[in-house]
C-alpha cells in the first residue's frame, strides 16, 4: 500500500503553506521577466576571481582540514575576524560570543528552536522579514505587531505591547526588509531602554547595515545597548545577527550570531541537531577572502553599484508611476516599499505585471496577519540599470491600466 504522506506529516507542518504569491512568482523566474521580486545581490559584483584564488590557496595549503568536520561554533579564525570587525564599530566581544551559521536564516531558525514554545508571542515590526515568520511559525509562535514608518519601528507604541510579555523583540534597524526603513537614533534608545525596563531581549537582524550609500552610519542596537551598560565587554539584552550574503555572496551560506556565551552554548546544541556545523571549506575560503582590506574595498564597490540602481529606480518611478503612488527612499540596502492608491490590489497588479514581464512581491506577504492589499516591495539590487528603467516603465503602464479599470459597483437591487 502506498503511504498517504499527508497523514504522516507532523502537526507543525499545517502552519507551512505554499502561498499563492510564491506560485505566481515562479513565473517571474522566466528569463524574459524583469524581476524586482527576490532579495538577490547584483551578480556582477560577486568576487568570483578572489573566491577562486582563495579556494585554490585553502586547498593547497590546508586541504585536509578544509575537507574535514569542524567545530560547531565555527572556524576559529573566522570567529576572530568577526570579533576584530565588531571592535571597529565599538562592540567588544570575544570568539565565545560568536557562532557561525549556515546563513542568517539558520540563525533565525535556531533561535526559534531554543526560545519559542507553542503560543509564545514574538514582538515584530509589521511588515517584517518573511523568512523569520516562516521559521518561527513552525515552532508555534504568535505575533504582537508594531507599526513602522520611514523611520522604523514606531516606539511610542512599544510600551503597551511589552506589557503583553513577548518572548523577544525582533527588529531590523537598517534598511529594513521589506520597507527600506532605518530606525531613527532616538527610537533606538527608546527601544533599548524600554526593552531593558520590561526585561525583554532584542534580536537585531542586520544583513544590510554595511550597505549604506547615503547619510550617517547609526550605531547598531547591540552597540548602543552595550554602551548603555558601560560594559568593557559586550553584555546586555541584544542578540545580533549578520551575514556574508550581502557583502560577499549568498551562495556561501555564511552568517554569524553574537550573543551571551550561555545563549551561544544552547544555539550550539541546537545546531548540532541541525547540521553539525557550517561547511568548513566555505568558512576557510571566506576567511581567506576577507584578509587584509579586500572586504572593505569590496563593500565600497557594492555600495556604489546599489546607489546607482536605487537612483535609477527612484528616477524611473518619478517618471512612470501615476499620481497617487508613494514610495520610500532608502539610504541603503536592497529594497524599497511602494504604497498604491487604496483601491488597487497588489495581487491583481502582480498578475497583470507578470503578463507584462515584470515582477515584485505584494506587501501583504510580509505581515504576520492580514496586511494592506495596496502595498508592494521592490528590489533594486538585482536588475541592471537599463532593466530597472524598462521594468519600472512596464510597471507604470500596468498601474495605469489598473487605475483605468472601472470600479466594480455593487449591483442595484
Ligand atoms: C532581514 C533578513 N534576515 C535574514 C536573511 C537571510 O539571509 P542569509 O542569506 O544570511 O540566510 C535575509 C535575506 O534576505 C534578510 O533580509
Amino acid at each position: 500500500m502506498e503511504t498517504p504522506w499527508a497523514d504522516r506529516f507532523a502537526q507543525r507542518t499545517q502552519r507551512m503553506r505554499a502561498s499563492v504569491i510564491r506560485e505566481l512568482l515562479k513565473l517571474a523566474e522566466q528569463p524574459d521577466v524583469i524581476s524586482f521580486a527576490g532579495g538577490m545581490p547584483a551578480p556582477e559584483v560577486f568576487p568570483v576571481d578572489a573566491v577562486a584564488a582563495a579556494a585554490e590557496r585553502v586547498l593547497r595549503e590546508h586541504g585536509a582540514q578544509a575537507l574535514q568536520y569542524g567545530p560547531t561554533e565555527g572556524y576559529r579564525p573566522l570567529r576572530e575576524l568577526i570579533v576584530a570587525r565588531a571592535a571597529r564599530y565599538g562592540l567588544h566581544i570575544t570568539p565565545d560570543h560568536v557562532l557561525i551559521t549556515s546563513g542568517s536564516q539558520q540563525a533565525l531558525d535556531l533561535l526559534g528552536r531554543i526560545f519559542i514554545n507553542p503560543g509564545d508571542h514574538i514582538l515584530v515590526e509589521a511588515p517584517t522579514y518573511l523568512g523569520a515568520l516562516q521559521s518561527w511559525s513552525a515552532y508555534g509562535a504568535e505575533y504582537v505587531t508594531m507599526p513602522i514608518d520611514e523611520e522604523g519601528m514606531i516606539t511610542q507604541a512599544l510600551e503597551p505591547a511589552l506589557r503583553t510579555g513577548p518572548k523577544f523583540i525582533y527588529v531590523l534597524p537598517n534598511f529594513q526588509n521589506p520597507t527600506g526603513a532605518t530606525l531613527r537614533e532616538d527610537r533606538r534608545w527608546q527601544l533599548i531602554t524600554l526593552a531593558d525596563r520590561y526585561g525583554v531581549p532584542i534580536v537585531e537582524d542586520d544583513p544590510y547595515g554595511q550597505l549604506r550609500f547615503e547619510g550617517e552610519h547609526l550605531p547598531a542596537v547591540v552597540v548602543e545597548s552595550a554602551r548603555l551598560r558601560g560594559a568593557a565587554t559586550y553584555r546586555g539584552n541584544v542578540i545580533y545577527l549578520s551575514t556574508f550574503s550581502k557583502i560577499l555572496a549568498p551562495g556561501l551560506r555564511l552568517a554569524w550570531v553574537v550573543a551571551p556565551p550561555e545563549v551561544i552554548a544552547k544555539l550550539v546544541q541546537a545546531k548540532q541537531g541541525a547540521d553539525l556545523h557550517t561547511a568548513t571549506f566555505t568558512q576557510m575560503v571566506a576567511t581567506e577572502v576577507a584578509q587584509g582590506d579586500f572586504l572593505d574595498r569590496h563593500v565600497q564597490v557594492i555600495r556604489e553599484v546599489y546607489r546607482e540602481r536605487r537612483n535609477t529606480m527612484l528616477a524611473a518611478m518619478a517618471e512612470h508611476f501615476p499620481v497617487g503612488v508613494r514610495w520610500t527612499r532608502p539610504e541603503g540596502g536592497l529594497f524599497l516599499w511602494v504604497t498604491l492608491p487604496s483601491r488597487l490590489d497588489a495581487g491583481a497588479v502582480l498578475e497583470q505585471a507578470i503578463a507584462h514581464k515584470v515582477a515584485f512581491v505584494p506587501g501583504a506577504a510580509f505581515f504576520p496577519g492580514a496586511g494592506p492589499a495596496n502595498t508592494l516591495r521592490l528590489n533594486f539590487s538585482y536588475a541592471a540599470p537599463e532593466q530597472i528603467r524598462e521594468g519600472i516603465a512596464r510597471l507604470g503602464h500596468v498601474l495605469r491600466l489598473q487605475l483605468d479599470q472601472p470600479r466594480i459597483m455593487p449591483r442595484a437591487a
